[in-house]
């Protein structure tokens, strides 16, 4: 095909789709409206799909309709691909975008309803019922598989994984009963955790245990969620880090610079980058994260959150294989956001360079505090003149600001992070 029809097509929003060195009009052969179903190389076994090349133009559906679709959708749109999107919510974050389609998240009917309507598909959340992701897998074409969410569904499997690719994780058991329990804390020590293999996000589904009372009452309540339980040892670290990782299916690999996270409740609070952390734990962080990229096979993002113990021993808490509240920082810093790197994995596009502009704080924006934001947003501010800093606003257009419930974040960009450290202490924004 030659380039000028190359372009006459992409003016026209038509698309073009390659397979190997063969590129050819979306709905000629490639997955077109009504034969996509038909001609998506098939992933029978949950892995990947044979590599295709996905040009600006197509159709890119997204399975959630939260913030990290909204912020796919703005990165891919500039790029210009269209997005449809499948939520239970009317109007979600990402619907707002992006067509959606407002249906629950184990509708096949609507989930084959999103794979007609796109070119490629790809998650926003873990939690994507895996019956669908398996059927969606096979049926159309999903870069990214299911095998890696399954895999990241459950704490067990998780941790298996990541010991596999050679990493470390905090040494952990599997919890059946009461006396598993008692058995388990006496042999892990206390503190510990305990938490739900399945469903946990932002601290929901965990357990501190401090002393030997604390575990009749904990496992009382997580018989409750009725899924399995695992018990974590308590890791005592100096800071938690984040690396990114992105991997195209051809395998290139790039990896974001680690962010520092300090969380607050269990809900991350901010991420500071550069981490302050000296350059072998930067090094060995990123060098974790290509492994378990790699062992995983994975395609897209995947985040790794990691403790650094006090004596530098990594340990890798968890993954998340899709953009990552950590990685917002990206959006203004780097040359490369999160959100294009990952378009740019999923079409098989060479990746960008994930390489640091400047120092930057991002910091949550919670239900509690948009009202103090807004209020800051309308005003001069002399003191992020005086200190060097340009905060960065993004919201996610959620109707309802409710308490703790993500609602935006700001990225402060600044000569360094001490900078915008202090300007995120000043002001007015989180005080509660
Ligand atoms: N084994 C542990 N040792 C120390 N802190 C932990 C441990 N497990 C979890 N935490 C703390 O709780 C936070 C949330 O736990 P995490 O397993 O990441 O669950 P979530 O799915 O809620 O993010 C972590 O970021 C960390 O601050
Ligand atoms: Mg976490």
């Amino acid at each position: 095909m030659s380039l000028n029809r190359d372009l006459e097509q992409l003016l026209n929003g038509e698309g073009i789709s390659c397979e190997g060195d063969v590129c050819g009009p979306i709905g000629a052969g490639f997955g077109g409206p009504g034969e996509r179903q038909a001609a998506a190389p098939k992933a029978e076994d949950g892995g990947s799909a044979a590599a295709r090349t996905i040009l600006p133009g197509a159709t890119i559906g997204i399975l959630g309709g939260g913030q990290l679709g909204r912020m796919l959708a703005h990165a891919g749109g500039r790029m210009g691909y269209k997005f449809v999107t499948l939520d239970p919510t009317p109007d979600a974050p990402c619907g707002q975008t992006a067509d959606q389609i407002v249906a629950g998240y184990s509708d096949r009917k609507a989930a084959r309803e999103l794979a007609r309507r796109s070119d490629v598909i790809t998650y926003e959340f873990e939690n994507v019922d895996a019956d669908v992701a398996a059927m969606l897998a096979s049926e159309s074409y999903v870069p990214q598989g299911s095998d890696l969410l399954h895999t990241t569904q459950h704490r067990l499997r998780e941790k298996r994984a990541i010991e596999a690719a050679g990493a470390r994780v905090a040494p952990y058991a599997e919890i059946a009963s009461l006396e598993g329990l008692r058995e388990a804390a006496a042999r892990l020590g206390l503190p510990a955790v305990l938490k739900t293999a399945t469903g946990g996000y932002d601290g929901k589904g965990q357990w501190v245990l401090r002393e030997e009372a604390d575990l009749a009452p904990a496992w009382a309540e997580a018989e409750q969620a009725g899924t399995a339980l695992v018990l974590e040892k308590f890791i005592v670290f100096d800071r938690e880090i984040s690396v990114i990782a992105a991997r195209r299916p051809s395998g290139e690999i790039r990896t974001f610079p680690p962010a520092e996270n300090v969380h607050v409740r269990n809900i991350l609070h901010l991420s500071i980058v550069p981490a302050r952390v000296d350059d072998t734990i930067r090094a060995e962080a990123e060098r974790l994260a290509v492994s378990i990229a790699e062992t995983l096979g994975a395609v897209g993002l995947i985040a790794v959150e990691m403790f650094v113990a006090t004596d530098g021993t990594l340990y890798v808490n968890e993954l998340a294989p899709r953009p990552h509240n950590s990685g917002h920082y990206t959006m203004e810093a780097s040359k490369t956001s999160q959100f294009e790197q990952h378009i740019r994995a999923i079409c098989d596009l060479p990746l960008g360079d994930p390489g640091l502009l400047t120092p930057v704080v991002m910091a949550n924006v919670l239900g509690e505090h948009v009202l103090p934001l807004l209020d800051w947003m309308r005003t001069a501010d002399p003191e992020a003149a005086r200190l060097g800093v340009e905060p960065k606003v993004h919201l996610y257009g959620k109707a309802e600001a409710k308490h703790k419930r993500k609602m935006g974040h700001v990225n402060v960009l600044a000569p360094n992070v001490e900078a915008a450290l202090a300007w995120i202490a000043q002001s007015n924004i989180w005080r509660v």
